[in-house]
């Protein structure tokens, strides 16, 4: 089937209280790994791409992919997504260029001016027939290139969410309710440690999501940094001549239940940068004489798509709902 908006996966999902998985292509493997994953389990999904990934890969080549991706997997609803569009121009060429959803991330801005950018992406988009992500407060963590600290994060403000929904006519919302980009989500100091010495987050703010929820009823909620960081990869890396420590991510049972509530998109990719690293250093260590890229990606694509195979299953809930 071609490319669909996210509508009618998100009514779905909001319904029977699952989330559909959002997931960021640089490149084929990438593209590859995650819809054999979605095919294979039969579920819905959202490919999205980063003014990074569009500066990296080129936006024609990145849509071809995903094209010939739903030629290969004619049963699954994909939507093509912009992640973080920092302007109306960035939105636009995407809505122009066959995208079915854009985000306009004007979430560091003052809220008057997020709300009069954020209306401005909604009323060219809905000509168009594509639907619009926006965001109302400010994730800890990286994304391209913009480093934002813990101190100057900060969470929702429940009570600005029907304004502002009411005013842009934005079609979901992306929250702050401690998640946070990258894959060093939280510093030692913010975390406790468990008995293995493995750091451990606190808590996502349930009570901001489910005040958001009671506010906006049916509508459905965005969460962005959602990665949990899986300490199997992060020791594959190590264990390989990389270096990350002390990285940490969201526990999957927290994402799980954002996900059985009003959560009906989740943003996953340093997870999946962290299996292909990984896979790849592995492979190079135990294979120091190879050099045929077809050879290394191959697993590292397989193991994005194990991955990607788990989070429909296990955290997202959305495994069989195409
Ligand atoms: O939130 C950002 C995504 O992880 C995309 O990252 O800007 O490095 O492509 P990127
Ligand atoms: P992670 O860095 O946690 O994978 O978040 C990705 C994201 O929010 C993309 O917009
Ligand atoms: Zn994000």
């Amino acid at each position: 089937m071609p490319l669909v908006t996210t509508t009618e996966m998100f009514k779905k999902a909001y319904d029977g209280g699952y989330a559909v998985g959002a997931f960021n292509v640089n490149n084929m493997e990438i593209v590859q790994g995650i819809t054999e994953a979605a095919r294979e389990v039969n579920a819905p999904l959202i490919l999205q791409v980063s003014k990074g990934a569009r500066a990296y890969a080129n936006h024609t080549y990145l849509v071809k992919l995903v094209e010939a991706a739903t030629i290969e997997c004619p049963n699954i609803p994909i939507a093509l997504h912009l992640d973080h569009g920092p302007d109306f121009e960035t939105c636009k060429s995407c809505v122009d260029g066959g995208f079915t959803s854009v985000m306009i991330d004007a979430s560091s801005k003052p809220f008057a001016e997020n709300i009069e950018i954020t209306k401005k992406v909604v009323e060219y988009a809905h000509d168009h027939g594509v639907v619009v992500e926006a965001e109302l407060g400010t994730l800890a963590g990286v994304e391209d290139e913009v480093k934002v600290s813990a101190e100057d994060s900060s969470y929702t403000h429940p009570e600005e969410v029907e304004e502002f929904v009411a005013k842009t006519g934005c079609d979901s919302l992306a929250i702050a309710i401690g998640t946070s980009h990258g894959a060093y989500k939280f510093t030692a100091a913010q975390c406790t440690r468990n008995e293995k010495g493995i750091l451990v987050p606190p808590p996502l703010r349930f009570d901001v999501l489910e005040e958001v929820s009671k506010r906006l009823p049916g509508f459905p909620i965005v969460l962005h940094g959602s990665s949990s960081v899986p300490q199997e990869y992060v020791k594959m890396i190590n264990e390989n001549g990389g270096k990350m420590p002390d990285a940490v991510g969201i526990p999957e049972e927290q994402l799980r239940k954002a996900a059985t509530l009003s959560v009906c998109k989740i943003n996953i990719d340093s997870d999946l940068r962290l299996a292909m690293t990984g896979t790849i250093r592995q492979f190079f260590n135990e294979h120091p004489d190879k050099f045929d890229p077809r050879e290394y990606l191959k697993p590292a694509r397989a193991n994005i798509k194990e991955l990607v195979k788990h989070k429909l299953i296990d955290v997202l809930g959305c495994a069989g709902k195409a």
